[in-house]
């Protein structure tokens, strides 16, 4: 590698799976500046990153949808790529208010890409999501699958992939992948790093570990009556650490040479909500209270990547498995304040 080659902007640096990459980046050599409004991030976030690698990160404070700042950011730091991970993640709330999510997601990647063009920054890594696949039609589900998500957020990452593919074809120095992430789980083995939500999580991982740890009465198993082995959700649950060296293997086929991929982060392997209930217990030796309700309106029964693309292409796949998940999300979680 160059010195040129080693440096990489990271927008949302701060967030849950941008911190476990920015950790990765470090520990491999890579100089990072990470670009991260907090909005959804602890101020603390840069200090344990760095307390983990034994170096830290420049930090930038902004908005990515503030084209000045991040022009002014990028032209300083020079980064030789970037990975993309800025934006706003909640589903129910996309719905509630989609103008923000398009805001955010779409407006604020385009202004991102704007200003990487303006820098001569060719080469991309972005957050997408399994979500742009909506109700699947097959599992496992390959990446040549139609693309119809079922509400604002996955649209809005259906539509940056869409832009990324664009831009591709107009600039044909472009190196990027869309990395279509299934369901990230656990935290960095050291405890210091992990998923935060704010206010009530929206999704299983978090939920079941604040009722282990006591903070909240039981879980709300959402339907019992899917098509599934128990009836219950099964997704595509990945260790937050296997997904943040998949971000250095897409670095890697970005430095190889031009071209736009988009390729599932998964594992192949399902496990349903009672699975992880089960699995949650014996990690954490805590019994987890739960009660069957309704379906959550737009869950769909089965998730799972068909990850042999990221296999070939990225030379890449998940080590850690469902025990190591619960363990470090557990070890994490008790470590925390409320
Ligand atoms: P996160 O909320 O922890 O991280 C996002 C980061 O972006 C936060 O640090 C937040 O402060 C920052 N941010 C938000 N809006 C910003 C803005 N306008 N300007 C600058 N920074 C801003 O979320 P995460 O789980 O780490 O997700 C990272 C990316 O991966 C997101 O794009 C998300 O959509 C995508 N993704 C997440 C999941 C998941 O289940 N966690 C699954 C698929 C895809
Ligand atoms: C997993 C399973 C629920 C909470 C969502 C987004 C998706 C992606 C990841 C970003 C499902 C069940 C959950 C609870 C439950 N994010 N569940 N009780 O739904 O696969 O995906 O997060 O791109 O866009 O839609 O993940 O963790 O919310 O749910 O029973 O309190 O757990 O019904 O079967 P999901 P999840």
């Amino acid at each position: 590698m160059t010195e040129q080659s080693k440096r990489i902007a990271v927008t949302g640096g701060a967030g849950y799976i941008g911190s476990h990459t920015t950790v990765e980046l470090l520990e491999a050599g890579f100089e990072v500046l990470i670009i991260d409004s907090f909005a959804n991030a602890e101020d603390d976030v840069p200090d344990r990153v760095a307390a983990i690698v034994g170096r830290g990160a420049e930090v930038e404070r902004l908005d990515i949808t503030d084209g000045p700042a991040l022009g002014r950011a990028l032209a300083a730091f020079k980064p030789d790529a970037v990975i993309h991970f800025a934006g706003l993640k909640a589903v129910g709330e996309a719905v509630a208010e989609p103008l923000d999510y398009y805001r955010v997601n779409v407006g604020g990647s385009v202004t991102l890409f704007r200003e990487m063009a303006e820098t001569g920054c060719n080469r991309l890594v972005f957050s997408s999501s399994a979500t742009v696949y909506g109700d699947p039609e097959q599992v496992p589900i390959p990446e040549g699958h139609p693309l119809r998500p079922t509400n604002p957020y996955g649209q809005s990452k259906r539509m940056v992939e869409q832009i990324v593919e664009d831009w591709g074809r107009a600039n044909p120095a472009l190196a990027a992948v869309n990395l279509r992430y299934f369901n990230p789980a656990g935290a960095h083995p050291s405890a210091r790093i992990g998923e935060a939500p704010q206010g009530v999580p929206n999704n299983l991982m978090p939920y079941l570990t604040q009722v282990a740890v006591g903070w909240r009465e039981k879980l709300s198993v959402f339907g019992d009556d899917y098509d599934t082995p128990d009836g219950t959700g099964v997704r595509d649950y990945i260790h937050v650490v296997d997904l943040a060296e998949a971000h250095l293997a897409a670095l890697a086929l970005t430095a190889a040479g031009p071209g736009v991929h988009a390729i599932n982060v998964g594992t192949g392997q399902g496990y349903s909500v009672l699975d992880m209930v089960r699995a949650f217990e014996t990690a954490s030796g805590q019994q987890i209270p739960y009660v069957i309700t309704d379906r959550r309106p737009g869950d769909i029964a089965t998730s799972l990547a068909d990850p042999s693309l990221a296999e070939q292409v990225l030379k890449w796949r998940a080590r850690r498995g469902l025990d190591e998940m619960c363990q470090d999300a557990w070890a994490w979680q008790r470590g925390r304040n409320r």
